[in-house]
């Protein structure tokens, strides 16, 4: 392994180079950026540590003979002080990493061990992994609106920096796992990818379900138990429902982001994370932010790239792609024919508000598909609300009240359940959204006076 340096003479790197030597690096320095453009091709370094500013050129200058070398190397940028903004250019264009002075040497060595572990694999052996991966990523995020098009370069973009934390909000069944697990398979990491529901478990649960507990730590824990933490080491821990996650856990996790060390519950020794932080939410994180609710150092610390999935009524023509893509690959699965979408049925899918998004379109194509039997999909085998028959509501008359959306949202859920003998699954599935969503609304509802 070489290390090329690339920084001012000063006391950061003589340590970093010190601390490059000691983990078996052949390390080369360089004071200017001209210098190291010409080690660039002579030492073809696997990787280079390059400082934000030199005294001939800004370092990101530097990236792309660096990366474009056949060895590809590796690019972290060094920086005098965290400027986000400029962390987030550097990361775009090609940078791996982006470390902020005085450096953190366990932070340091944790990103080269994700270096080192790609390293091991053969350049040949990395190229049929990532393609093994794309094949193997089930459904790709469908979709030609410029607003998918933003989300599928992030994806791309944050799984080329598998160490960036990754933040997708969205509407329920907006698409925000399908955008996780993209992300995960394309980056060439070798962990699994592990996921918590943060609304589905106690405060207690919840810390043990993470970082696992020793024999004898509570009254249960009959054995010693990894935690999440630890089977995600090397891939991924997905937190699903972030915004549920209770204040005492965030403050756990923050720490656990910034030093990358944890402890099981009962334990005395730090354990080392290298497991990739990725979460979703359907809440308005800065707003629960305001109201304290959600830490504010927690959410600028994951916003580095947040991925914002739009609506799926907001996705313009996507509607119809994504409902075709359904009418064929439930077809199929149903052993039908394909049959194009008659355009009075495109054009009230069209008009729809699809409150339950991509996970509603799915149900009511499965739906009409079953409803159509062998013939084509027509308007009476949409559901009365896409046909434009109101039915949350009365519209009409004195008594109309314009109401807030959470409102309308509620007296729906209210009058589903009803309509379901409280039955919850049946509910979730009607509405378009996961069980989990519909608990954590109704938990929500409950608080409201
Ligand atoms: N752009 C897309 N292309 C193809 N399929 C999609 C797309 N977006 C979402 N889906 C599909 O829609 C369904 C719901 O997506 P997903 O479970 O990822 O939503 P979610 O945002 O996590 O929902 P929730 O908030 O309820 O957990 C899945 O079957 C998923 O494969
Ligand atoms: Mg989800």
């Amino acid at each position: 392994m070489r290390a090329l340096v690339i920084d001012r003479a000063d006391r950061t790197r003589a340590q970093l180079c010190g601390f490059l030597r000691n983990r078996g690096y052949e390390v080369a320095v360089a004071d200017t950026g001209e210098e190291g453009k010409r080690l660039t091709k002579e030492f073809v370094p696997t990787v280079a540590f390059v400082a934000q500013h030199l005294p001939d050129m800004g370092g990101d200058l530097l990236i792309p003979p660096l990366t474009s070398q056949d060895a590809g190397t590796r690019v972290m940028i060094l920086a005098e002080a965290v400027e986000l903004d400029k962390a987030v250019h550097a990361m775009k264009h090609g940078a791996e990493y982006y470390f902020a002075k005085p450096l953190d040497f366990d932070h340091v060595g944790m990103i080269l061990d994700g270096v080192e572990a790609l390293q091991h694999s053969s350049r040949e052996n990395e190229l049929s992994r990532r393609l093994d991966r794309r094949k193997s990523s089930r459904t790709p995020t469908i979709g030609e609106s410029p607003q998918i098009i933003k989300v599928q370069r992030l994806i791309k973009l944050l799984s080329q920096n598998p160490t960036t934390p990754v933040l997708i909000m969205g509407e329920s069944g907006s698409g925000k796992e399908l955008v996780a697990r993209s992300i995960h398979e394309l980056s060439l990491v070798s962990g699994p990818l592990v996921e918590i529901n943060c609304a589905s478990l106690s405060e207690a649960l919840l810390e043990s379900e993470l970082f696992g507990h020793e024999k004898g730590a509570f009254t249960d824990a009959k054995v010693q138990k990894k935690g999440l933490f630890e089977i995600a080491a090397g891939g991924t821990i997905f937190f699903d429902e972030l915004g549920e996650m209770p204040l005492t856990i965030q403050a756990k996790l923050l720490k656990v982001l910034d030093t990358h060390l944890f402890r099981r519950v009962g334990g005395t020794t730090d354990i080392r994370s290298s497991a990739r932080f990725m979460a979703a939410t359907n809440r308005d994180l800065p707003l629960l932010v305001r109201e304290g609710k959600f830490r504010e150092d927690l959410y600028y610390r994951i916003n580095v790239l947040p991925i914002k999935l739009p609506s799926l009524r907001d996705r313009g023509n996507d509607i119809l792609l994504l409902a075709d893509h359904y009418v064929r690959l439930l077809g199929d699965s149903m052993g039908r024919g394909y049959m194009r979408l008659a355009p009075p049925v495109e054009d009230m899918l069209l008009a729809y508000r699809w409150p339950g998004n991509v996970r509603e379109l799915r149900n009511v194509v499965e739906r009409a598909l079953i409803l159509a039997g062998n013939g084509p999909i027509a308007p009476e085998h949409l559901p009365s609300e896409i046909r434009g028959i109101p039915s949350v509501g009365k519209s009409g008359g004195e008594n109309t009240r314009l109401l807030p959306l959470w409102q309308v949202e509620e007296e729906h859920i209210r009058q589903v359940l009803h309509a379901t003998n409280d039955n919850h699954s049946r509910t979730a599935a009607i509405l378009g959204i996961s069980r989990s969503t519909l608990l954590a609304k109704l938990k929500r509802m409950a608080q409201v006076p």
